[in-house]
């Protein structure tokens, strides 16, 4: 039976290739398609998932597979990875240097590896489970900021929020104003590892995919902090709405949500 730290150890190599390929292909002219109104996808989205998938599959093959641009192997194994081969694809498409790629491995649903790669930094995000999140080998913990007004949080909002109300826009007011300050960085995964790393004290998001967030759930708890859905239940990576933080401020951001939903504050 193969080790979970094998896993890891594929899942990073994996990342690697890819951030790689990102950087080499980065402020170059690329081939954009649009799948939505603001939805972009790249040559280079397409490519590193290709990379990803391949390197995964060549040293485990029969996994089953989840990735954004439409890789999926359903071949009822207990293994599947669960990847977003370029987290950040507008940053990414407008030669802005805040991306990376984000592979998880769920084993019987448990989500067990998570790895994260920024290539312009050469920051490579891991987890284990049980073992703890790591950053470049630098074991991370959750901050310890509290109270919510000195905390500064990550969001994000839907690529069809000019035209759904689930926009998250009225959150966002509260938070601005309930928090030190928010930042709307471009890529979900990121955020996710930051939290994990401490350098946000919380994030939340909604109608995220679990290829978005599954890496970044396992590497925040890895680092001692809590992920719930709005109302603070039990989160899967299919659910769509998150909220993540070093579990100091989470009754804060959780009463925050509800508030909003509410239209008690907004
Ligand atoms: C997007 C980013 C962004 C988030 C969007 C995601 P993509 O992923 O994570 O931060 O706000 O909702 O879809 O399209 O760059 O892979
Ligand atoms: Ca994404
Ligand atoms: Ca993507």
């Amino acid at each position: 039976m193969t080790a979970y730290s094998d896993y890891l150890r594929e899942a990073v190599s994996a990342a690697r290739i890819a951030g790689q390929y990102q950087k080499s292909r980065f402020a170059s002219t690329l081939a954009i398609e649009m799948k939505g109104d603001k939805d972009l996808v790249t040559e280079v989205d397409k490519e590193s998932e290709r990379l990803i998938v391949e390197h995964l599959l060549s040293r485990f093959p029969g996994h089953d597979i989840i990735a954004e641009e439409g890789a999926y192997l359903h071949a009822g194994s207990p293994c599947r990875w669960i990847i977003d081969p370029v987290d950040g694809t507008t940053n990414y498409a407008h030669g802005y240097p805040w991306f990376c790629s984000s592979i998880a491995l769920e084993v019987e649903g448990e989500l067990v590896v998570g790895v994260i790669y920024n290539p312009i930094y050469d920051e490579l995000f891991t987890a284990l489970k049980g073992e703890g999140a790591y950053l470049n080998g630098n074991r991370l913990s959750v901050s310890t900021r509290m109270p919510l007004s000195n905390s500064l949080l990550g969001t994000g909002f839907p690529y069809d929020c000019a035209t759904d109300p689930a926009n998250n826009f009225a959150n966002f007011i509260t938070f601005q104003k309930s928090a030190r300050g928010i930042r709307r960085a471009g890529a979900a995964a990121l955020d996710l590892a930051y939290v994990a790393a401490g350098r946000l004290d919380g994030f939340w998001e909604l109608k995220l995919k679990a290829w978005d967030v599954a890496a970044g759930v396992l590497m925040i708890r890895e680092a001692g902090g809590v992920v719930t859905t709005f109302d603070g239940s039990t989160y899967d990576v299919f659910n769509d709405k998150i909220v993540a933080s070093n579990g100091l401020i989470h009754d804060s951001m959780v009463a925050t949500l509800a508030a909003v939903a509410a239209g008690v504050v907004g």
